[in-house]
């Protein structure tokens, strides 16, 4: 079977867990800030945090954009971290519709539906396909001259390593950025996540936030003596996880290059099937394409067409809105119910081979 995820994991990770464990200090040390040292280089930014999944991440990213309550605008169209996240920082979820086109959020509907209980706008760069980010600002800003509040806008990168929006990567917008490094995205630690702060005041917020509400820097008053005056759970990363996230940040460039290559082989060869549709990045960005989301008619027979093949295709997250838990937050999408039944992943990442693409493009071509 091709899968459509695979666990890209470094031969060197072992020998540096081992150094890791033979070492004696296994929570948050050194290794954490090499890691972080590492990211800030990548990124090109400033104000990184690892902690210790993405979901933590995005908790800690709500409870530095909301204090005291109030609503966060999102997409159904996500795993169902994103929105179980807003829950538990005991924000409320207002659903934006999705965009057809993009799959991501609908950012007509978004503009239509902010309002003064928005306290965030939440963003998800769906299967590594970037938000159109300057229209999301545009819409907090147009949010701040009628409400007084400006939203913070929180981008879920979870999916979307090494995607960039006006040629920068994610994380450098001036928003809050979050990334995800569990087990099977383009990096990983394991388990483990990022924050990106947009100035320094949220990233030093979020640091406390990120341990209790507790200074770690060696140079604070001891903690014995500190006073918490906002209180923080327990998200930091541990040196565990941060050895093995180093190990395989280390050739994660070419492997998301390896997706972009693949993309644009479907992109080529799969424009001219009938009944297959594929999805529109947005302008200005370049996706890392951690899936390849296509739309297709008879999505079931599509699927055991391809199953039958040796290929798993998929539809790897189904509509958050249609959950008990988060029944009093529904209302009509109709975007989305047009579309949603007929959305499908293929395998697009770096274990592909030229064989690979060239059997999943003939089989598609013969059609389903
Ligand atoms: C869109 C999205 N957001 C958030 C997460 C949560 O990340 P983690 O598993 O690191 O908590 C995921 C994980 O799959 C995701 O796909």
């Amino acid at each position: 079977m091709i899968p459509l995820f695979k666990v890209a994991m470094s031969g060197r990770a072992s020998a540096a867990v081992a150094g890791v464990l033979a070492g004696g200090h296994i929570g948050q040390g050194a290794k954490v800030e090499e890691f972080e040292d590492a990211l800030r280089e990548r990124l090109g930014t400033r104000f990184v945090s690892t902690v210790n999944s993405g979901t933590s991440g995005l908790q800690l990213a709500l409870k530095l954009a909301a204090r005291n309550g109030g609503e966060v605008l999102s997409t159904p169209l996500t795993f169902v971290a994103t929105n179980w996240a807003i829950l538990a920082a005991g924000l409320r979820i207002r659903w934006v519709d999705v965009d057809p086109a993009t799959l991501n959020a609908d950012l007509d509907d978004m503009a239509a539906k902010v309002s003064a209980r928005t306290a965030a706008i939440m963003v998800v760069h769906w299967a590594g396909y970037p938000v159109d980010l300057a229209r999301v600002s545009e819409i907090a800003d147009e949010c701040e001259r009628r409400y007084g509040t400006r939203p913070m806008i929180i981008e879920d990168c979870a999916q979307a390593w090494g995607a960039t929006y006006a040629g920068r990567p994610l994380g450098n917008h001036g928003n809050v950025a979050v990334y995800s490094f569990q087990a099977i995205k383009q990096v990983t630690s394991g388990d483990g996540g990022l924050v990106v702060c947009p100035d320094e005041e949220s990233h030093r917020r979020g640091r406390l936030i990120r341990w209790f509400g507790l200074d770690r820097d060696p140079d604070a008053t001891p903690r014995s003596e500190q006073d918490i005056s906002e209180w923080g759970l327990k998200f930091h990363m541990n040196d565990i996880s941060a050895a093995i996230g180093l190990a395989n940040l280390d050739g994660a460039g070419e492997r998301v290059e390896r997706h972009r290559s693949n993309a644009a082989y479907y992109d080529r060869e799969l424009k001219d099937v009938q009944g297959l549709e594929r999805v529109r990045p947005a302008p200005g960005s370049e996706p890392s394409y951690w899936v390849y989301p296509v739309k297709v008619k008879r999505r079931d027979d599509f699927v055991a067409r391809l199953s039958a093949a040796g290929i798993a295709a998929g539809h790897i997250d189904a509509r958050n809105d249609r959950h008990s838990c988060v029944a009093e937050y529904a209302e009509p999408l109709p975007k989305l119910d047009a579309v949603h039944d007929r959305i499908v992943c293929l395998p697009v990442g770096w274990w592909l081979s030229e064989q690979d693409r060239e059997h999943i493009v003939n089989t598609i071509r013969n059609g389903w």
